[in-house]
């Protein structure tokens, strides 16, 4: 098996590091060839996305990236910038499901901002449809108007191929869990989105036992904060699913929680935390690595099908979190606290 490693900007070489030590651990048959990418892209071959890095990428049967972005980079032309590099490579590897699952570890109900009694027990799998919409909708750009006036234009579309793809995604997985899918929309103001909601309508007659319901998008918002465990399976699209997973990251305590999967139609995938690179923490080991050790679980599960691995990896996060081990992030009462390579250690200790 081949895996590339992006660890990218900011404090993804930190938590990078901890997740392939994880992987070094358990003694796979998995090469690693590394390769830089966004900031460390574009200071390397003048390309947040070089192709050597996507040749490797295409190449390999999976991809674990760290994370992208820095501010020194925001003064560069759109097309340099990190978070380009990223976008592309989705795009270029036509991974179109985002899997963004929150779930909280008992042992952090305290971390959350929220009270226990509404977080403990949170299940919830965010589906986020990852290589189209206003991401990647043309027209596109900032223009000068006759009158010397900017406008700036973006454009939100979707396919129904594209909408029953992802759709499909979310209530296979749903089947395997609760059996509830819930669509999110804005289908009352949004014709892209009520295409949206009528395909799910459709492909739902498929899937007889999955219950299906409707939320709008900005109802969701206030779901997600107000009752969290309704929801089993939730499936939007991209700028959707972008604001509401980093909300749904934060019922479990903590953004540097949260694992990421993006897969393509054959379950090559790209591994990451769904957090940023938090160019402010950088070099300093206090970021949170599990979010990188658990999106390696993920990999392990959906890419090289071995669950047994997957399994023991989430149960060693649990264990070193029980053992009282927290980063800054996540540090509650009479916890002993760590930095981001004591709590990669943390984990490897758990695995053996
Ligand atoms: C994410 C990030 C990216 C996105 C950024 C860095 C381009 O916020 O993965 O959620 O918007 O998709
Ligand atoms: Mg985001």
């Amino acid at each position: 098996m081949k895996l590339a490693i992006l660890p990218g900007d900011g404090i993804g070489p930190e938590i990078v590091a901890q997740a392939v030590k994880v992987l070094n651990a358990l003694k796979l048959n998995i090469s690693m060839t590394e390769a830089p990418i966004g900031g460390a892209g574009y200071e390397a071959a003048g390309d947040p996305l070089p192709d050597a890095t996507l040749e490797l990428a295409k190449d390999s049967d999976a991809v674990l990236l760290g994370a992208v972005g820095d501010w020194k980079y925001d003064k560069l032309e759109r097309h340099l910038r990190p978070e380009r590099g990223l976008l592309r490579i989705r795009k270029e590897l036509n991974l179109f499901a985002n899997l963004r699952p929150a779930l909280l570890y008992p042992e952090l109900a305290n971390a959350s901002t929220l009270k226990p009694e509404v977080v403990s027990g949170l299940d919830l799998m965010i589906i986020r449809e990852l290589t189209g919409d206003i991401y990647f909708g043309h027209p596109r750009g900032i223009s000068t108007l006759g009158n010397g006036e900017r406008e700036g234009i973006n454009t939100m579309r979707y396919n129904e191929s594209e909408i029953r793809r992802i759709g499909r995604v979310a209530f296979d997985i749903a089947m395997k869990r609760n059996k509830k899918v819930c669509s999110v929309d804005k289908a009352n103001v949004l014709e892209t989105t009520e295409l949206w909601r009528q395909v799910m309508i459709e492909l739902s007659a498929e899937y007889p036992e999955v219950e299906l319901s409707h939320m709008y998008v900005d109802n969701a918002a206030m779901q997600l904060i107000r009752a969290p465990k309704q929801f089993d399976v939730m499936v939007t699209g991209n700028i959707f699913g972008d604001i509401l997973s980093d909300e749904a990251s934060m019922l479990t305590g903590s953004i540097g929680m949260l694992p990421s999967a993006s897969l393509d139609a054959n379950n090559k995938g790209m591994y990451e935390p769904s957090h940023g690179s938090a160019p402010d923490i950088a070099g300093k080991d206090i970021a949170n690595p599990l979010a990188t050790i658990l999106s390696v679980a993920m990999m392990l599960r959906h890419t090289f099908n071995d669950e047994v691995n997957a399994l023991s990896v989430e149960n060693a996060v649990k264990t070193a979190l029980a053992q009282g081990y927290r980063t800054a992030d996540i540090v509650t009462d009479g916890c002993k606290k760590v930095g981001c390579s004591a709590m990669g250690d943390a984990v490897v200790a758990a695995l053996n």
